[in-house]
């Protein structure tokens, strides 16, 4: 009996529908598991939960499960606890049972300090059970948000993601979405043309490429499942179990002291030109380290995981190669979830700055870079970890506050040696401080270039800030890594405190 009960939920929807599921290129629940996790170390629980509506003819729609393979395994040898739903069963629709199975879970998650992985694919709130299914939504909701900052929390959608279902991955770290077969909506094409007119089908509204790049809703673009589970294994790899924990330290064979000579070119003499910021991140990173997170988003900012000497940092580093590296409202917003993300998981924080200021313009205002820009700010004062700024080459106003300065508490702040730091940069400087000299000068153009050469010579360089304590030291580019990684290993037992408070109020 047992045998034939357990065989029965192994089945989930049955042969016909697990057919239909591979035929669109996706793996059932119980496969996914088996990729995710070391081999052999899944370990079921709830196997035979059953939903016990009656509504709607569900007193004949029994699957032992409820639609959810729950239970917890390990990832590397470290536990995690992980759900995946079935979408062969009722379309992987979330009713009380099924809720109630992953609540558990949660539970179990923040009790034992491991980390949570869901894997979706569900139609969302199950419209038989009425009420009960949009309980069991807020009941998830709740424990993902007491979750957060706790265990880390990872979602990966793996097919429809639809209403209520947005939403717990919406509050959990990161969300991986996989192309072609994943979709995230509040509302689908149907109402959406009900409502407002729009055509719009379901890869455009909410597919894995739009959420990647578009929305920012998700963090992670894997072409396929397998790519995904792997990413998630991967990006584990950098993370704590937990909060109280440091994130896992890995020999990683790079010399601390390797020094890149590569460096002291790779940025052109002519201010105006950009570069690629991921190459000198990649150089001074252990080799083969960086992890990015958010690669598809705001790419005018980078942000992601790498190791140095082995332990794990968070990289934040504005990219010229994107808008100049300038500072909008979503690098601010992708930027501050980050640094808040690595300062709640014991994570030191590496800044590489090279940003021209904050961005202009009406659609910036009117967007809110106000209140956007000023979560970044936010983040980086809050933020306890270890913090090690190195200023590339420009560092102007408020963005130079921003990118992890010594006034939010930088703990070691080094420039190199062509760094611009000021208020602006040399031309906007001598057109407003200057505008009537110009204009009177025999020659207003010979006049504007010998002031933008002595502004230049005066302000625009890394010695005036050095000689107030707020650069603790030039550098040369091809010392960065090991000067980054003393400056890590000073910090190692790093202490600082903050007033008590229930919470503060981010500006949202
Ligand atoms: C009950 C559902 C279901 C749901 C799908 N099914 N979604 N059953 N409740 N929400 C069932 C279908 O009836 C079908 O059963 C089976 O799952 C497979 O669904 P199909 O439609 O055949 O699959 P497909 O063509 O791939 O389309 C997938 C889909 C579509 C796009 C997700 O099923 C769909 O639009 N579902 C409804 C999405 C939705 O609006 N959900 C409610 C959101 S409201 P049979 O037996 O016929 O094969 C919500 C509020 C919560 O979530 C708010 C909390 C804050």
């Amino acid at each position: 009996m047992l045998e034939e009960k357990r065989k029965k939920a192994m089945e989930g929807g049955g042969e016909e529908r697990i057919k239909k599921q591979h035929e669109k290129g996706k793996l059932t629940a119980r496969e996914r598991i088996e990729k995710l996790l070391d081999e052999g170390t899944f370990v079921e629980l709830g196997m035979f939960a059953e939903s016990r509506a009656t509504e709607f003819g569900m007193d004949k729609k029994r699957f032992p499960g409820d639609g959810v393979v729950t239970g917890y395994g390990t990832i590397d040898g470290r536990l995690v606890f992980v759900y995946a739903q079935d979408f062969t069963v009722l379309g992987g629709s979330l009713g009380e049972m099924h809720a109630e199975k992953i609540t558990r879970v949660l539970d179990l998650a923040l009790k034992n300090g491991a980390p949570v992985i869901g894997l979706n694919d569900s139609g969302g709130a199950r419209i038989q059970e009425g009420v009960d299914s949009l309980k069991g939504y807020g009941e998830i909701f709740f424990r993902n948000t007491i979750a957060s900052g706790v265990v880390p929390q990872i979602a990966v959608i793996m097919g429809p993601s639809a209403g209520g279902a947005v939403y717990s991955p919406a509050i959990m770290d990161f969300v991986v979405m996989v192309d072609k077969t994943s979709y995230m909506f509040i509302t689908g094409p149907q109402v959406i043309k009900a409502v407002t007119g729009e055509d719009v089908d379901f890869e455009s509204l909410g597919g894995a490429r739009v959420h990647n790049e578009k929305s920012g809703n998700a963090h992670i673009f894997a072409k396929n499942e397998e790519e995904a589970l792997h990413l998630v294994r991967a990006l584990l790899s950098y993370l704590p179990s937990n909060n109280m924990e440091d994130p896992p330290f890995i020999d990683t064979g790079d010399p601390p002291d390797r020094m890149d000579y590569k460096l002291d070119k790779i940025i052109p003499k002519d201010p105006k030109k950009s570069y690629d910021v991921k190459d000198i991140i990649n150089i001074i990173v252990d080799r083969g380290t960086f992890f990015e997170i958010h690669p598809l988003y705001a790419q005018n900012i980078v942000v992601g995981f790498a190791r140095m000497g082995g332990k794990v940092v968070g990289i934040v580093a504005n990219q010229p190669k994107f808008y100049a590296g300038v500072l909008d409202i979503n690098a601010s917003d992708k930027a501050a979830r980050f640094v808040r993300f690595c300062d709640a998981f014991n994570i030191p924080i590496v800044t590489l700055v090279d940003v021209p200021g904050y961005m202009p313009g009406v659609a910036q205002e009117h967007g809110g870079i106000i209140r956007h820009g000023a979560k970044l700010l936010y983040a980086y004062s809050e933020a306890t970890v270890p913090k090690i700024t190195v200023i590339l080459r420009k560092a102007y106003g408020g963005a130079y506050i921003a990118m992890g300065s010594k006034h939010l508490r930088a703990d070691v702040v080094y420039a190199w040696p062509n760094a611009e730091i000021a208020v602006m940069g040399p031309e906007g400087a001598v057109n407003i401080v200057f505008r009537r000299e110009i204009k009177e000068a025999e020659n207003p153009e010979k006049r504007r270039q010998e002031l933008i050469n002595e502004y230049r010579d005066k302000f625009a360089n890394p010695y005036v800030a050095a000689s107030r304590l707020y650069v603790d030291d030039i550098i040369y580019p091809h010392e960065t890594r090991p000067k980054i990684i003393q400056a890590l290993n000073m910090l190692e037992n790093k202490k600082e405190e903050r007033p008590e408070k229930k919470h503060g109020n981010i500006p949202l």
